[in-house]
């Protein structure tokens, strides 16, 4: 199977105007990649070494879109959308490339495996000259009919062009399908578009291949894999079936979650064994999570790191940038961005802290906030190791607090404060004036009265 080369060609050439956007329809994300992207990394990991995505309208938004998760892509354009089989010919270049397998895949179809792809190239490794990923259904209204005689697929018939016997048929065409290089230009360019909608039918491969004497199979895929994406209803649906795939692979991992429903992954969420997420988190893209890490309920996770045994939430913001040692703690109605945490480092309560990178050991007392944006520009803070931040201080960045120095609560710290220092910053000294709280209190309580 490794010997065999095999191409990936990619439709998503459709103006998707079931979308009611001004976005390209493959580019609506499902678990925060597009979907395309998902179909492009599914393709990779069935052995396609060379990707062909085929756009119309918005392709450069696709192009942009895509870069960042496979830079070998290669990109044709289907001038005019004539049908299926048109656009699988405008990558005609790759095709003619000479490859064992070719895959043929929609963008709008994000579910696929890449297990399921395997399988069809086996068939292709068997012998088979196409191979068809149909589904059983029952409602196949608007779906290809896949017709078989003895057993054999011999053609797909559109809903358009289906006789009243043909239209009961619930074995229908998911739309991807495998065809063996070596037959697949001969295939393709024998299509025609003599048919109900005037367009040039993939599909009509299969009674192409099936009169030349070669070997046409459907292969039986779960429907869920082929569920094609047209609004964004299937589009929350798609959603909704890769967060229970995702959410099973982790905990078989040894992930645990009391209450997986109510936790969202991202495509590229890890999380490592031994580690406990609560009800209600959200990850955004980026998040690396090690060992024994516990997130609280109702955290909101983008961009961050989690080393092992580190505590996060309930209800903290890591954002982009935020990087936690192992052992440290990020408490409740926190904010961490672009920040580094040390090993053991504490930020329990009600803080920000954002450009900064806070000591192993350290405490950062309630209420702190790193003041780090003059309204045009960011500033570092620096706080040393086994560093004590007084609660309710104002970090003015760019500053830098040493080790083990202490800053007393309420200050504002605006210049360094060196290793084993202890800084006051505030605005007065205390005054306390004996009785005069009783006073006030004694005049306040005659006023009620009087009323
Ligand atoms: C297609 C199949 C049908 C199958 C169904 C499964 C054909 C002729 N029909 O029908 O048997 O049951 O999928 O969902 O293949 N595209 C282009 N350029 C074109 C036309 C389409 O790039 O000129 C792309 C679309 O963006 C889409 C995919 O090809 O990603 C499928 O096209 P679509 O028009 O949705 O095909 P269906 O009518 O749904
Ligand atoms: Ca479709």
């Amino acid at each position: 199977m490794q010997t065999r080369t095999c191409l990936s060609i990619i439709l998503a050439a459709g103006d998707g105007t079931r979308m009611k956007s001004g976005v390209p329809k493959v580019l609506h994300p499902v678990a925060g990649a597009p979907m395309i992207a998902h179909v492009v990394k599914t393709t990779a990991d069935a052995g396609a070494a060379t990707i062909s995505i085929v756009t119309g309208r918005g392709g450069d938004a696709v192009r942009d879109a895509v870069a960042p998760f496979d830079t070998q892509v290669v990109f044709h354009q289907q001038m005019q959308r004539l049908g299926t089989g048109h656009a699988v010919l405008a990558a005609r270049e790759a095709i003619a490339r000479g490859f064992d397998d070719v895959l043929i895949v929609f963008g709008d179809t994000p579910l696929v495996t890449a297990e399921t792809l395997l399988k069809a190239r086996a068939k292709l490794a068997d012998g088979s000259a196409v191979t068809v990923m149909g589904f059983q259904t029952e409602d196949p209204t608007g779906y290809g009919r896949l017709i078989e005689e003895n057993g054999r697929l011999v053609a797909i018939r559109e809903e358009k062009d289906c006789d009243d016997d043909e239209r009961k048929i619930t074995f229908c065409n998911g739309g991807l399908m495998g065809i063996s290089g070596q037959n697949a230009l001969e295939l393709l360019d024998a299509i025609g578009n003599d048919n109900a909608k005037g367009e040039y039918y993939l599909t009509d491969v299969v009674e192409i291949a099936h009169a030349k004497g070669l070997r046409v199979e459907a292969l039986e895929v779960p429907y869920e894999e082929l569920l094609g994406i047209n609004n964004r209803a299937e589009l929350a649906g798609a959603e909704n079936i890769w967060q229970q795939r995702r959410r099973g692979e982790l905990m078989h991992a040894g992930v645990s979650m009391q209450a997986p429903e109510t936790v969202f992954l991202s495509h590229d969420t890890a999380i490592g064994a031994d580690s406990t997420i609560e009800p209600h988190v959200w990850f955004g893209p980026g998040v690396k999570i090690g060992n024994s890490v516990r997130v609280r309920a109702y955290s909101h996770i983008e961009g961050a790191t989690i080393a092992d045994g580190a505590e996060v939430g309930p209800y903290a913001r890591l954002r982009p940038g935020a990087e936690l040692a192992s052992g440290s703690k990020v408490g409740n109605f926190c904010e961490i961005k672009k920040a580094s945490l040390g090993e053991g480092a504490k930020v329990n309560h009600l803080t920000y802290i954002g450009d900064a990178s806070i000591g192993a050991r350290a405490n950062i007392g309630a209420g702190t906030i790193t003041c780090n944006y003059d309204g045009y520009n960011k500033y570092q803070t620096s706080i040393g190791d086994g560093a004590f931040i007084g609660s309710n201080s104002a970090i003015v960045a760019p500053v830098n607090i040493g080790d083990r120095a202490l800053v007393a609560a309420g200050s504002v710290i605006t210049r360094d404060v060196p290793a084993d220092a202890l800084a006051f910053g505030r605005a007065n000294e205390e005054t306390v004036r004996k009785g005069k709280a009783a006073e006030i209190n004694k005049r306040n309580a005659a006023r009620k009265k009087e009323k």
